[in-house]
């Protein structure tokens, strides 16, 4: 039983939120009066939840938050996650085995030994090929029997993760994406509202780097008034500290009501500001991956844009979220949620539960409807979703 929805999208892509508290009060996130609104689960509920899903054609895994660092546990959790296996959702061009696939719609996946560890999805380095990675059609997913690891990444604001970045690698972390706003200390202590925190960042994002979880990518949300005027210094960022810096367009996903399509910052802005300082030069992205991707012209230093808003990717989209207290969200912006706890609570088996996500996942909404007029609030905001 391998996951689809009713638009013939592959869903392989699953966040896992492992807490909704978070130690930062971002402005374009938080009002800073709210805290965590709801609960956390062992992580042991979590990881059968991941691993009925992992049995149905997931390939990689993102932990989010809040922020998932506060979660005491984690490299536990990450160390357990390393010993699934993801069951037969593999493009052919990623080469791969000639056996035949089994599915086991609900089972675990077994552990079996991997001789060339790969990250999951890259894409190729043919910067004149317009869309090189087309999603796997069904026909290519049944037909690998391979053992690539799970790919499981983490996103975190950084401020913990200095510490922990060795061990999670160690656990079997593939890599890691860092929220950061700003370059500027000053500016990042007036966006994030906590004193202090830019050189845990900073350290978190060296340490993740001296640690090999990699690609290391360094996420900005753009909020005109705020943060425009990091377009540049962030692309000296990228180049000097050999990360990918991702601008994103600001989605109404805020506890406040902050967001308006004027505080968008958006693709073809960022695109005009970075060019004052460097070409950027287009190079190909994954057709389900969040960012399109470009290079300075020199070829130092990689940028992406996640442009939701002006570009939206939803024709493409590959994601299912699991919140912290256990419910299936199908899109940032759903109007409601699917309480999979609720049937573990109840004593449904592995199967019952694949047949529980099967049907969910079927209802997939289309896309968004950001800036139109009949967008309605998701029901969750980002903090309390997972990113
Ligand atoms: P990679 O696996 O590295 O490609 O990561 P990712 O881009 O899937 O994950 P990340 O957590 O870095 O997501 C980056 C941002 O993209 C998020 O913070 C959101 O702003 C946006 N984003 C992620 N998923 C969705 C989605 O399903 N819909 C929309 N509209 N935006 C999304
Ligand atoms: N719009 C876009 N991105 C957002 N994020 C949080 N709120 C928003 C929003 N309203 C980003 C964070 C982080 C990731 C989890 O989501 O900055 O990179």
């Amino acid at each position: 039983m391998l996951l689809h929805d009713k638009f013939g999208r592959a869903i392989t892509d699953l966040r896992i939120s492992i807490t909704d508290r978070c130690n930062y009060k971002c402005v374009y996130c938080r009002t800073g009066n709210e805290g965590a609104l709801y609960g956390d689960l062992p992580f042991e509920d979590y990881f059968r939840m991941a691993r009925v899903l992992v049995g149905m054609g997931i390939t990689k895994v993102r932990l989010t938050g809040g922020e998932p660092l506060l979660r005491k546990g984690v490299v536990e959790f990450v160390r357990e996650l390393a010993k699934l296996r993801p069951q037969g959702l593999k493009p052919s061009s990623y080469g791969g085995g000639n056996g035949t696939l089994r599915l086991r719609s609900g089972q675990a996946p077994e552990a079996v030994p991997f001789p060339t560890p790969t990250v999951g999805l890259k894409a190729v380095a043919d910067p004149t090929v317009a869309d090189p990675m087309p999603d796997p059609k069904p026909e290519q997913q049944r037909t690998g029997d391979f053992s690539d690891p799970l790919d499981i990444a983490l996103t975190t604001n950084g401020h913990l993760l200095a510490d922990l970045a060795q061990p999670l690698k160690d656990a079997g972390l593939t890599r890691v994406t860092v929220s950061m706003d700003a370059v500027d200390p000053d500016r990042f202590v007036r966006i994030t509202r906590v004193p202090g925190g830019y050189d845990h960042v900073l350290a978190g994002i060296r340490a993740a780097r001296r640690a090999g979880l990699w690609p290391l990518k360094v996420n900005c949300v753009l909020m005109r008034g705020f943060n425009e005027d990091q377009i540049i210094p962030f692309g000296m960022f990228a180049r000097e500290e050999g990360v990918t810096v991702r601008f994103i367009e600001f989605m109404p996903l805020e506890e406040g009501r902050t967001w308006a399509p004027t505080t968008v910052v958006t693709l073809d802005e960022i695109l005009a500001r970075m060019a004052e300082y460097r070409p950027l030069v287009e190079i190909p992205h994954a057709r389900s991956e969040t960012a399109r991707r470009y290079r300075f012209d020199d070829g130092v230093g990689e940028i992406g844009i996640i442009a939701p808003v002006s570009h939206p990717f939803c024709g493409h989209c590959s994601r299912i979220r699991i919140t912290s207290d256990g419910k299936i969200r199908t899109c940032l912006f759903s109007v409601w949620d699917h309480d999979l706890h609720a049937q573990m609570r109840r004593g449904a088996s592995d199967d019952e539960l694949a047949e529980f996500i099967q049907g969910v996942v079927a209802k997939k909404e289309e896309r968004h409807h950001i800036g139109e007029p009949d967008f309605v609030p998701a029901s969750r905001t980002m903090v309390h979703i997972g990113g």
